[in-house]
């Protein structure tokens, strides 16, 4: 069993991030215990927009120690930067050359992006899904945990796992998707209908990870809410309610249900100081641990190691695919 997942190290990791991610790696590696796991700092999809060098080399080993401070275990994960293997865009390439460009327009990730961007668009942006596959399938991962909005990302690499296969005879595992019960979309403090996000334009709306924790408990406290006083969970008619309970149930792991019936008589205010108190108690620590591990030579051997593991793998699945393709003197 193995299982690979990733994030962009591109600006500051979310609490979106934490509860739709990290947080499951975590999980998962306390209970896929004979599971090889894969962790890695997605650099090269980071180039998709235009990214400040000084930024970006420092969202890299921000992400690198963010990972071991939220708890995952050196022993237990290969943890390395995607940039550091170029199989990954050897990969890359190949799927670049098996994927249709309908199937890329269709993404609605791309669709979003290039609606707001409108120039400037890089070719990267609209292959970027060949370059998530190849991630994934240079592993013949069994198991890919991720947030809600890269469902459709991994679809297509099923799809184009599966097109591989039935062309050149069986060769990559075909992965599933691995998603969160709750957290799976964390939604904005401010505008609750939209995505908590890296590349938020109101930070107000985000919560990031390393932020001063009071300035995060504020955010909290004048979330969006609506003009009802009732705290229950419905997602349509009380978006910023629901994502609060949301927010709640992933730090905490208990139910939506049980959180509406402890909060059946209370206000607004008392949820709010509650997740704020909660959100202290669950980052504070990793903050804490952050801070001792981000110059330290053990986040630089464990990037070794993961490398040197990564690498190996990467490279024999590599040579099997040229091998495959006829790629060969
Ligand atoms: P990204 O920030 O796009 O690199 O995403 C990295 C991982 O975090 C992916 O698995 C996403 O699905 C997850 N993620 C990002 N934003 C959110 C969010 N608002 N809620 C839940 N998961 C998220
Ligand atoms: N595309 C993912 C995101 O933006 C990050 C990512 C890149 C990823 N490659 C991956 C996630 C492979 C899982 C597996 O959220």
């Amino acid at each position: 069993m193995r299982l690979v997942s990733g994030i962009q190290p591109s600006g500051n990791i979310t609490l979106g991030n934490y509860l739709g991610a990290i947080k499951q790696y975590i999980k998962l590696q306390e209970e896929l215990k004979e599971a090889e796991i894969f962790i890695f700092i997605a650099d090269l999809h980071a180039l998709t927009v235009p990214q400040e060098r000084q930024a970006l080399q420092k969202s890299i080993k921000s992400l690198a120690a963010l990972y071991l401070a939220s708890g995952l275990e050196r022993d237990r994960v290969n943890l390395f930067i995607q940039s550091e293997i170029p199989a990954h865009s050897q990969l890359g390439y190949i799927m670049e050359s098996t994927v249709y460009v309908p199937e890329l327009q269709r993404m609605t990730q791309y669709k979003d992006k290039i609606a707001k961007q409108k120039e400037g668009i890089k070719a990267s942006l609209l292959t970027y899904p060949a370059l998530m596959a190849a991630d994934i399938l240079l592993y013949n991962a069994d198991l890919v945990p991720i947030g809600d909005d890269q469902k459709q990302h991994l679809e297509l690499t099923r799809t184009l796992a599966e097109r591989f296969n039935n062309t050149y005879g069986n060769t990559f595992v075909v992965p599933k998707g691995y998603f969160p019960k709750t957290g799976a979309r964390i939604m904005s403090l401010t505008e609750p209908t939209k995505k908590m996000s890296k590349s938020e334009e109101n930070p107000k709306g985000t919560i990031y990870l390393l932020d001063p924790i009071n300035q995060s408990k504020n955010k909290i406290r004048s979330a969006v809410t609506d003009s009802d006083t009732k705290i229950y969970y419905d997602k349509k008619n009380k978006p910023g309610i629901s994502n609060l309970l949301d927010i709640y149930s992933a730090l905490k792991g208990s139910s939506i249900k049980e959180l509406e019936k402890q909060y059946q008589n209370s206000s607004y205010r008392e949820l709010k100081e509650d997740l704020a108190n909660l959100l202290e108690v669950v980052i504070t620590p990793i903050q804490e641990k952050y801070f001792q591990i981000i110059n330290s030579k053990e986040l630089t051997e464990t990037l070794n190691i993961g490398k040197e593991r990564a690498s190996l793998i990467a490279s024999r699945t590599i040579a099997k695919v040229y091998r495959k393709l006829g790629i060969l003197r």
